[in-house]
């Protein structure tokens, strides 16, 4: 069974197309809502929460990870490895990587995600890697409050269009040709990020990336169970969490406190 987590309610952008493309799919989601968010923290910390989140997926009896974060699959990898050499782990950079490989004649690539993934380098150096090509520019942008607005559902209110016009504008200047959603946040605010950039300008969202190389690696985690279990987790619950959830995923969502042995 799949254990899926986040900081918060960014990581049911995965949720939800795993739900759209294998619907009998058995997972257990934790966001970690008392702790979010994570983009501002340091890598340490950001280690630290993110082996505190899997000990409670794997206690509710999940085998495989995924890691539903751009922050913690830029930052705490290596430190989720070392904590749990027996379990596999789906970082959401890799499939995002992948993507941006099979589209043709890219000159120009914008990556945004928040803080700590920026810092990192984690995108720039995957992407280098994977296009082995000196002449693909890359430009990142952090853009630390895009978060905090999705978890606040402004997903359309003019404040968030003026702040994503300004985040944005580097990248708009740059006439950049593809942008990659590095935070799983995002996808929420696709239309006001689209908005702001040139119409021509290809995205990749890591959700549908992930949920692909999921069915080509790792089928079995899609299959029907024999029992279907679609759980949810907060460290922090509320109802306002529960009602964005629901509404984002189109269903009733009655989360349960999950609490982290820490
Ligand atoms: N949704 C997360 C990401 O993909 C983290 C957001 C945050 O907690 O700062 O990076």
């Amino acid at each position: 069974m799949l254990g899926i987590f986040d900081s918060g309610i960014g990581g049911l952008t995965v949720v939800r197309e795993i739900l759209r493309r294998a619907p009998q799919t058995s997972f257990v989601y934790l966001g970690d809502t008392a702790r979010a968010p994570y983009g501002n923290k340091s890598a340490e910390t950001i280690g630290r929460y993110a082996v505190e989140d899997v000990a409670f997926l794997l206690a509710q009896g999940a085998t495989d990870i995924v890691v539903a974060c751009n922050t913690a699959s830029s930052l705490a990898l290596e430190a989720l490895r070392q904590a749990y050499p027996q379990t596999r782990f789906f970082d959401v950079i890799t499939p995002a990587v992948a993507a941006l490989h099979e589209l043709p004649q890219l000159k120009k690539i914008g990556v945004i995600g928040t803080r700590a993934t920026i810092r990192s380098g984690t995108y720039e150096k995957r992407l280098k890697e994977s296009l082995n090509n000196s002449s693909v520019q890359i430009f990142s942008v952090a853009c630390p409050l895009f978060v905090p607005l999705v978890e606040e559902n402004w997903l359309k209110r003019p404040e968030t269009k003026r702040i994503a016009r300004a985040y944005l504008q580097p990248l708009r200047q740059h006439q950049i040709d593809a942008l990659v959603l590095g935070c799983t946040h995002y996808p929420l605010l696709e239309p006001v990020i689209r908005t702001s950039l040139q119409k021509r300008v290809q995205i990749i969202d890591s959700p549908s990336a992930l949920v692909s190389q999921l069915e080509k690696e790792a089928p079995e985690l899609l299959a029907v169970g024999h029992e279907l279990r679609q759980e949810y987790f907060f460290t922090d619950t509320s109802p306002l969490t529960d009602q964005i959830a629901g509404r984002w995923l189109g269903r009733i969502i009655k989360s349960r406190h999950g609490e982290l042995a820490g």
